[in-house]
């Protein structure tokens, strides 16, 4: 496809099965040792230093604040310890050392701590990851890094879930020009000859001939052809859990065009497909005990001659047409012909995760990410795992009245609702009317994006939410035995 600019192929180095670079199993000498300090136990870590280290730091009036790091040598002046000043209650959080990663001389850190050390260290990780792919010292992985010194164990455990955010994370932060559908196609592609999971697209022409007339018409004005990208691993005899994300690769708006600043970071459009690839590693890197099925209509969204236009009226691959009231709601289009295939296999659960409307940003904000579902016990099960894994989530209503917003005098349904309130509710139940069984389904509204550099992730790409599915969902499924 000629629209790629850069020429890059990067889209097979971003599948990795290797532990990240910020961690290491193997034991240093030199390694330094990280101490975690509240204002509460500062005079009993005080206690444990030699005499000239306290006086070091008494002298320094290190005293534990947020963040407040102080660094000690031992008797041949080498650093040998660093102390960092924590809340008390917030001890063990994603971001607890993110921030101090950034003031650390490259080299090899050990965590002496009670806390939860595999959040810590997966903080850790994704504090220091870089989108250096474009730059001209590019590359990250050449510049030397602070590394954590961890267990098999906690490697074992970590490494799939920090590999995963990466992913995503890079996916979403490439261009366009390198991360169109038929990048992405290349993406879930490789995915599956890491994992040995078997890979099959319907591609363009095809997709009209099988019925995927939304998938299609969405994606029909771009350069790069639309297609539903299918992966799908596991044991077949185990439940089935597919996951169907938005691979909206780039968002004009279409016809109905954003504007300026609307579109600016409408690459990111392609974050829900993201977080099904992020997740799916994890999975499969965990040997989760399911049958995968990954699903991404992935499709450019785009305007020329051939553009879908509003009024026009597309006929599902369930059956149902769809008037198209404007066709920045595309999301939800492309979504409802893979939300009914999948619900043709009757899956376990039926996930689906989509960077799909501003309103669920007027409503929670750019951190706090909703979810929808009519099942309490999954509700349930999702929020105690965010809460354990630091990954925030918020449940929001599948409030039926509205639906009546999506009737159309003209076809079964239209792609939006009358007025301006409740957009990410209307959105959430367009989709619903394709689910077969709602009870076993869950839908993401996500950002995907970090607008600004923080001390856990530069500006660009962020996964969301996912920690906390991932942590759920090994809970729900267990590993293969
Ligand atoms: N991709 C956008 C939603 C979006 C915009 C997510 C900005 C995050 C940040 C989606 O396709 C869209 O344009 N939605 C419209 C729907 C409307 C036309 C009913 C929206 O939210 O404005
Ligand atoms: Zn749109
Ligand atoms: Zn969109």
């Amino acid at each position: 496809m000629s629209n790629s600019t850069t020429n890059r192929s990067i889209s097979s180095e971003y599948i990795t099965k290797d532990p990240s670079r910020f961690l290491s199993t193997t034991e240093s000498e030199s390694v330094i040792v990280i101490h975690i300090v509240s204002k509460e136990n500062l005079q009993q870590w005080l206690s444990t230093l030699n005499k000239q280290q306290a006086l070091w730091v008494e002298s320094n009036h290190f005293q534990a604040n947020k963040d407040e790091v102080i660094k000690v040598a031992d008797a041949d002046g080498k650093l040998c310890m660093v102390a960092l000043g924590v809340n008390k209650n917030a001890v063990s959080g994603i971001k607890t050392l993110a921030k101090l990663t950034k003031s650390l001389p490259a080299g090899q850190y050990k965590l002496v701590t009670d806390e939860n050390s595999e959040l810590l260290s997966i903080g850790w990780a994704l504090a220091q990851y870089q989108f250096d792919e474009y730059l001209d010292n590019g590359k990250g992985s050449q510049s030397k890094a602070a590394v954590l010194e961890i267990s098999e164990t906690t490697q074992q455990e970590i490494s799939a879930i920090i590999n995963g955010v990466i992913l995503i994370r890079k996916l979403v932060s490439t261009p366009t020009c390198d991360m169109g559908p038929s990048h992405l196609s290349d993406v879930m592609s490789n995915l599956a000859n890491a994992f040995n999971a078997d890979f099959k697209e319907i591609l363009d022409e095809e997709l009209l001939e099988q019925g995927f007339n939304t998938i299609h018409a969405v994606g029909r004005a771009a350069e790069n052809r639309p297609r539903l990208l299918e992966l799908n691993w596991g044991p077949k005899e185990a439940p089935k859990l597919t996951l169907v994300g938005k691979g909206v690769c780039f968002d004009t708006g279409g016809l109905d065009i954003k504007p300026t600043s609307g579109m600016r970071i409408m690459k990111k459009d392609m974050g829900g497909a993201a977080h099904t690839l992020g997740i799916a590693q994890m999975i499969m890197a965990a040997k989760l005990n399911v049958r995968l099925r990954l699903l991404i209509p992935a499709v450019e969204n785009n305007i020329s001659a051939n553009a879908f236009r509003p009024g026009d009226i597309i006929t599902s691959y369930k059956g149902t047409t769809v008037e198209v009231d404007n066709t920045d709601a595309e999301g939800r289009l492309v979504l409802s012909d893979a939300l009914a295939l999948a619900s043709e296999e009757h899956p376990d659960l039926l996930i689906d995760f989509a960077t799909l409307t501003g309103a669920a940003r007027v409503a929670m904000g750019l951190e706090m990410v909703p979810f929808f579902t009519d099942n309490d016990d999954i509700a349930n099960g999702l929020m105690s795992s965010a809460a354990d894994v630091d990954d925030p989530l918020w449940r929001m209503p599948l409030f039926e009245p509205y639906a009546s917003q999506l009737k159309s005098n003209f076809a079964d349904m239209r792609n939006m609702g009358s007025g301006p309130y409740g957009g990410a509710i209307v959105a959430a139940l367009f989709l619903k009317h394709f689910v077969t069984e709602p009870k076993n389904w869950v839908h993401f509204d996500l950002f995907a994006w970090n607008s600004s550099n923080t001390d856990i992730c530069p500006e660009g790409g962020e996964a969301m939410a996912i920690r906390a599915v991932f942590s759920y969902l090994n809970q729900r499924y267990g590993k293969q035995l």
